[in-house]
């Protein structure tokens, strides 16, 4: 398959692609090209053909029959939130909330940002927009007022929809409130957004969580989701729905770049869903009205887009959405929900892994599991000893893990074993996908390391996933992923090694973006938030190896003389006012570990940060900083290694 999948590209993804609802699917009407030197980049499936994802999602499997089998499957935060919908009954939920998006005057195109927790109306709200042609823009509901202003006004979102609280374990985040800040932010910068949608959580009213009568209303903007959409409910009149072509925009997501502020990546209806159907058909080999999948990644990010919500519906199968945190009421709560609901196929990060290896393997061992067929991972490397963790303990020596290499920017697996197809290694993501061409190219002149290896990981040919533009800014999409080298390749950012028997291993990323806690952050982002703060004149960012969550950041940042800033206790005050900011500004996510304040900080002659000189200070590696040479003033390397000690 894999060979047919390079040599006979379109006819293959074409065949896979009518599999699921096309109009005038032609295997000769998709255009691509992946080299600047030739012309614009443009990535172009199946153009001519129309589809609906949502209706892929659910009218198609009812019509497979799968319409009585469970479709979403929700564990809440507490136990009485529990709930279940079938494919029918998630489907008069997505006509439901459909139509009255088209009351309020959402239309084909138009943008809604959905910034709420992991509870039905995050997929319901998806899928409806999905169903009418608008387009999602769901912002991860830990990112701060300020992060989620930037994505509704770069996106010119018509609608918000939110909840009144988030909560996770025993804590409650007055999601409510965060909108409202975000929109008076909008609105200062002249962009106004017509219509905020207010879910209450729970449905089941329980104890904590605020009351309605407690949560801030706007009554000439905002709605209350359970009494606006009631009416459409009982109205008995059919649900609007809309065939998009196939490289229609299905939704913009939003993740951080090595330089600048975030960046929209535009994804195809047709292409994504055909490639994400795929993918999650022959990477957890997904068989319709049987599986259950639990993908504990946020539906705010691509993985929970791709297999928390439409690739086990496109397959008809289950999904799985839980609402609360791993370790609560105790670090069991994921392997009981895997007992409960009889989850088949279990995709998580390893940063939850190793959270969770910190409790030892009592919690696993208190379920059965007995369900379970396969393992997966994704968003880090993961070491041998949490593969080998994950595989013994939790997998109880005989599941596979499918280790799965990917990027927003991607839509789906790229690099990743096929289960008990691909003979696996701890810690490889092994080998390509169907379709997929990756390469290593040489950093230094970009020609491709044949064999054995370590290099840049590039793709060569285009595969359905692959997303259309960087919303708004078609330069930045050409720029950053295809001028990078010369040849037409696309550029992923991240470094791997081949082995001898062309196994791959993930190495991390090459650009600056880092990785915490399987987050993408990127440096740039983090400096800017900081310079926010009055004090602070200039900062700069690093990240260093963190035993739980793979990565943590350290900021070095310079104060303004002008301030009396020397005392301990002001040093001390600043230090805490920055890693606020920054939790302003981005969100808690991204708080520095540790900040250091310095006088100076490690440029070339032209300016430039050696953040490698700060990598090493930050690691505590202060024996060799190598060639040296470019530095500007080779002095500061020793005062910031004092600051260093000091801040410690
Ligand atoms: C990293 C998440 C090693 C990588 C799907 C990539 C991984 C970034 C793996 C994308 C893996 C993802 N092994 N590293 N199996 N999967 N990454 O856009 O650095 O949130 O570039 O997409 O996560 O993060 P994103």
């Amino acid at each position: 398959m894999y060979h047919r999948s390079i040599h006979e590209r379109d006819q293959f993804w074409t065949e896979i692609a009518g599999e699921l609802y096309f109009e005038n699917l032609d295997s000769s009407a998709s255009t691509h090209n992946f080299d600047p030197s030739r012309g614009p980049v443009h990535v172009k499936w199946f153009e001519g053909a129309r589809t609906n994802m949502a209706y892929n999602c659910l009218e198609k499997q009812i019509e497979n029959g799968m319409g009585d089998k469970r479709a979403l499957i929700f564990e809440a935060n507490d136990e009485i939130n529990c709930t279940e919908f079938t494919f029918r009954e998630l489907l008069v939920e997505v006509e439901t909330f459909a139509k009255f998006l088209i009351a309020h005057g959402v239309q084909k195109g138009d943008r809604v940002v959905m910034y709420l927790p992991m509870i039905p109306a995050l997929p319901i709200a998806m899928l409806a927009c999905s169903r009418i042609g608008a387009v999602h823009s769901v912002v991860f509901a830990g990112y701060s007022a300020k992060s989620l202003a930037q994505r509704v006004h770069d996106c010119k979102a018509k609608m918000v929809i939110t909840a009144s609280a988030s909560r996770r374990a025993e804590k409650i985040i007055p999601l409510k409130k965060i909108v409202d800040e975000a929109m008076e932010i909008c609105k200062s910068d002249g962009f106004c957004v017509n219509k905020v949608v207010v879910k209450h959580n729970a449905d089941i009213e329980i104890e904590g969580v605020p009351h309605v009568e407690d949560v801030p209303f706007h009554s000439d903007r905002d709605l209350w989701w359970n009494e606006s959409v009631a009416e459409f409910r009982t109205d008995g009149k059919p649900a609007p729905i809309e065939f998009l072509d196939s490289c229609d925009t299905a939704f913009i997501l939003y993740t951080s770049g090595s330089t600048g502020k975030p960046k929209g990546v535009v994804h195809s209806v047709g292409g994504y869903q055909t490639y994400v159907y795929a993918t999650s058909k022959f990477v957890f080999d997904l068989h319709a009205g049987e599986d259950v999948l639990f993908c504990t990644a946020d539906l705010g990010w691509i993985t929970g887009h791709s297999y928390g919500l439409y690739g086990p519906l496109l397959n008809g199968c289950a999904t799985v959405l839980f609402e609360g945190v791993p370790t609560y009421p105790d670090a069991g709560v994921w392997w009981q929900t895997v007992d409960k609901y009889d989850v088949t196929v279990f995709y998580t990060s390893p940063t939850a892994l190793r959270t969770l290896q910190g409790y030892g393997e009592d919690p696993v061992k208190r379920s059965s599991r007995a369900s379970l067929r396969i393992l997966g991972t994704v968003g880090e490397p993961i070491s041998s000893e949490t593969w080998l963790w994950y595989h013994s303990v939790v997998g109880d020596d005989k599941l596979p893990i499918c280790d799965t290499w990917w990027q927003t920017e991607t839509g789906g697996h790229i690099i990743t074993p096929l289960p008990g197809a691909t003979p696996l290694k701890a810690s490889s993501a092994t080998f390509p996908f169907f379709g997929i061409v990756p390469v290593l190219l040489d950093p230094k002149d970009g020609t491709e390391i044949q064999g054995e290896g370590e290099g840049c990981l590039c793709i060569k040919e285009p595969w359905p996933g692959m997303f259309l533009d960087v919303h708004g800014a078609h330069e930045r999409y050409e720029n950053s992923y295809f001028k990078v080298y010369e040849g037409g390749y696309y550029f992923s950012g991240d470094g791997a090694r081949r082995d001898s028997d062309g196994y791959l291993f993930i190495t991390g990323r090459l650009d600056d973006v880092m990785n915490v806690s399987g987050h993408r952050i990127g440096t740039a982002e983090v400096e800017s938030a900081l310079v926010q703060h009055s004090s602070c004149i200039e900062a700069a960012v690093v990240s260093i190896a963190h035993e739980v969550k793979g990565e943590s950041i350290v900021a070095y940042v310079i104060l303004d003389p002008s301030r009396s800033i020397e005392k301990r206790s002001s040093l001390e005050i600043h230090q805490r006012e920055l890693i606020t900011n920054v939790r302003m500004e981005i969100g808690p996510f991204a708080a520095p570990e540790r900040v250091v304040i310095v006088k100076d900080l490690p440029k070339t002659r032209s300016g430039k940060i050696m953040r490698r000189i700060l990598k090493k200070i930050a690691a505590g590696d202060v024996d060799d900083f190598g060639d040296v040479s470019a530095l500007a003033d080779p002095g500061v390397v020793d005062e910031i290694i004092k600051a260093e000690r000091h801040a410690r």
